[in-house]
């Protein structure tokens, strides 16, 4: 395969790595600059120039789009993108990603801990939210800064005050967010590559620092995940749209907290840390996406009218509870195809015949809509947790 690495720091150790990983499995690794291409936007025929010159085609790219450039490189991987190209991030991810904001607000409605976290306008809602946030000490963050740049720990509500409101005269827009005091300067850094974390450590902030950024001087350790830390980094990546991810998650009372999903980690810490040839696992996710890409299943299997793919838990009075695959007679009879069961966070793929379906199973149905909507359970309201403020 020939694969181009996106970026600006052709010398730097993970690019090296990529370089060492894809060679010894045969490929040829080049790197470009995402600020040297030329997009051509032309119907049916998207095109790209580097340096001017006409670009060689290429199987795969490794997107290390830095923050300062989100919005030219992520449109040179939409390009990739629109010429067939397989980008190991695809550009919507990498762009939502960075938005500090946005992804807390995509987080905030799945079973993934978050630190809580509030974004607002005026100086008058300034105060109430650092209420709702459990007062000071509040953490100021920029939504889209990096390497511990722009994330503040102010003390008292007038220091917070007027952070935000020179930030905001600068033209910055900031998240205020709760403190996970109990964190104590220490985070975990899990390396997601397709959907498995393939290597974490734990970062220590060094001195009186909070930040445990490894930029901010951070000492990594090697860690082995719980499974609830495991599950939280897997889902989060997905919940992303990452193939590769780096998710930061701070140890709290309750568990994970997940404060960033970075779309492209860097690999020198975390390889030294764990010992994990991390380059090769992501030079292979490329080999197996590349033989099988990834499709829109439920786009394709909406194609037909009247048909779609459900995912639902089966509850105890549902007409599927403790029958078998065959028994139920779905297939024949009702014309829908049950094709995996989660049990337990085990998925059962193409469940055989015989296969039992249990209250509280998580089953993963196509087939004709008529049907679905019978043994689908009502959506549940949503009911609001707690009310914070009393207006
Ligand atoms: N809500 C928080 N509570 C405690 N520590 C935090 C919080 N948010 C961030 N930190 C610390 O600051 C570091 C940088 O924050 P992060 O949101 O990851 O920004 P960056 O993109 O700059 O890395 C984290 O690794 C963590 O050590
Ligand atoms: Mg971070």
């Amino acid at each position: 395969m020939k694969i181009v690495v996106l970026s600006r720091n052709p010398k730097g150790y993970s690019v090296r790595r990529f370089r060492e990983a894809a060679e010894a499995r045969g490929h040829t690794l080049t790197v470009r600059s995402p600020l040297k291409f030329s997009m051509y936007v032309a119907q049916g025929d998207p095109d790209l120039t580097y340096n001017g010159k006409e670009f060689a085609d290429c199987d795969a790219v490794i997107p290390r789009i830095g923050a300062s450039i989100t919005q030219f490189g992520t449109a040179v991987v939409r390009q990739f993108e629109q010429m067939g190209v397989f980008c190991l991030n695809t550009s919507t991810a990498i762009s939502v990603s960075r938005d500090k904001l946005r992804s807390m607000q995509i987080l905030s409605r799945h079973d993934i801990g978050i630190p809580d976290s509030a974004f607002v306008r005026g100086k008058e809602d300034v105060l109430p939210a650092i209420d709702a946030l459990g007062g000071v000490p509040v953490i100021i963050k920029l939504l889209e800064g990096s390497q511990g740049v722009g994330v503040i720990l102010a003390d008292s509500v007038n220091i917070a005050e007027a952070i935000i409101e020179t930030l905001q005269s600068a033209r910055q827009n900031v998240l205020l967010q709760k403190f996970v005091a109990e964190s104590k300067g220490k985070d975990i850094r899990a390396f997601v590559v397709g959907g498995k974390v393939v290597a974490a450590m734990r970062r220590k902030a060094a001195g009186t620092e909070f930040r445990s950024n490894v930029h901010r001087g951070g000492s990594t350790e090697a860690v082995t995940l719980d499974a609830e830390y495991e599950r939280t980094a897997v889902q989060a990546a997905q919940i992303m749209g990452l193939r590769v991810a780096g998710v930061d998650m701070l140890e709290g009372i309750d568990g994970p907290q997940v404060m960033e999903v970075n779309s492209s980690p860097g690999l020198e810490g975390i390889e030294g840390a764990s010992g994990v040839d991390i380059a090769g696992a992501m030079i292979a996710h490329i080999e197996d996406q590349v033989l099988f890409p990834d499709l829109d299943l439920r786009q394709k299997m909406t194609s037909k009218s009247g048909y779609g793919v459900v995912e639902f838990t089966l509850g105890p009075d549902s007409p599927l509870a403790n029958q078998t695959v065959e028994g139920s007679n779905m297939r024949d009879q009702h014309e829908v195809l049950v094709m995996s069961i989660t049990r337990g966070g085990n998925v059962i793929p193409t469940p055989r015949g015989d296969q039992a379906m249990l209250p509280g199973d998580v089953l993963l149905c196509y087939g004709k809509l008529l049907t679905l909507r019978t043994i689908t359970p009502e959506p549940v309201k949503r009911v609001k947790k707690k009310k914070k403020i009393e207006l």
